[in-house]
């Protein structure tokens, strides 16, 4: 297998090419003055298990467009099997058609994959897990979780009980998950989205958690929204110590330090999307694991 790192995703593929003593192929990249991407790959890719690493953070069209270029060229080119690894999925929350003539966005990305030639698709903690497996049935997939990578951090370097919190009931499935691995007391908060307009609400409630320490997790900060409020909401309720984790982190520059600023102790996300403003946990041994257990 030979590793092939897309345009957003550098770091991680030196660091999984590294992990694995896999060989790192070269990918020429520039953009045009119109924006469109000029791609070539460079490298022997004939009869090799090639795996592209990119997420799709936003710009998503554009490393969408770069993932589906690039694994049909790998193809043509003569590529047994391809393997995209796309940490972050985009357009994973549209999954379900709400109101008339909605368009299921996830499915069709799903299945532009599939049709670019992707024999195996890994993520990172899909938004739907189900949805993700259920999309473009003749792909394999992968849907890596890494609260259990997130819940051994969290013992390592901070050895005493925290609550942990849940913006929405959505996030369930995480919060019981890191509550049993570190078998600490969890709790959600409840959200609501208006369909029209989309903007969200947390519903006020008093929360036993004063001089407590906090640890708010959910699997994506977009637009912020959801963490400011459940945050201002923990903070009213006066804990020791607040740490807002989320595992995607596609917040702008702003809203992380609004999110600073309002007094949360620490913000932690994984580099499905490299920052440098936040504490990392890095997840790299997370995909190279799957791989050295299926293909290497
Ligand atoms: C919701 O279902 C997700 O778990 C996140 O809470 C949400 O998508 C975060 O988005 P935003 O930052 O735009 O509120």
């Amino acid at each position: 297998m030979k590793i092939l790192p897309g345009p957003a995703s550098k770091k991680l593929s030196e660091k999984i090419a590294s992990l694995l003593k896999l060989p790192l192929l070269e990918l020429n990249f520039k953009y045009f003055n119109d924006g469109e991407t000029y791609l070539q790959i460079i490298g022997d890719v004939v009869d090799e298990e090639i795996a592209i690493v990119q997420t799709t953070a936003p710009p998503q069209e554009k490393r969408l467009m770069e993932i589906l270029l690039i694994s049909s060229t790998l193809k043509e080119m003569g590529a047994s099997k391809v393997i995209a690894i796309v940490p972050y999925l985009c357009y994973a929350r549209s999954d379900r058609r709400r109101k008339d003539g909605e368009v299921i966005s996830h499915d069709i990305t799903m299945n532009l994959f599939y049709n670019s030639g992707i024999d195996v698709l890994i993520t990172i903690n899909a938004h739907n897990s189900e949805a993700f497996l259920e999309a473009a049935p003749n792909m394999e997939k992968f849907d890596l979780n890494i609260i259990p990578f997130l819940a051994k951090e969290i013992k390592k370097h901070k050895n005493k009980e925290w609550l942990i919190i849940g913006p929405d009931s959505g996030s369930i499935e995480d919060i019981e998950l890191a509550s049993k691995i570190l078998n600490f007391p969890y709790l959600t908060l409840e959200k609501y989205r208006n369909p029209d307009t989309h903007k969200i609400s947390i519903k006020d409630t008093e929360i036993d958690c004063k001089d407590k320490d906090v640890l708010l997790i959910d699997d994506i900060i977009s637009s912020g929204d959801t963490a400011i409020d459940a945050v201002k909401l923990i903070l009213k309720n006066k804990p020791s110590n607040l740490i807002f984790f989320c595992i995607h982190n596609l917040a702008s520059e702003e809203v992380i330090n609004e999110i600073k600023e309002l007094g949360v102790n620490e913000i932690i996300s994984s580099n499905t999307i490299e920052r440098i403003d936040v504490t990392t946990i890095d997840i790299a041994n997370s995909i190279t694991d799957l791989l050295e257990e299926k293909y290497l």
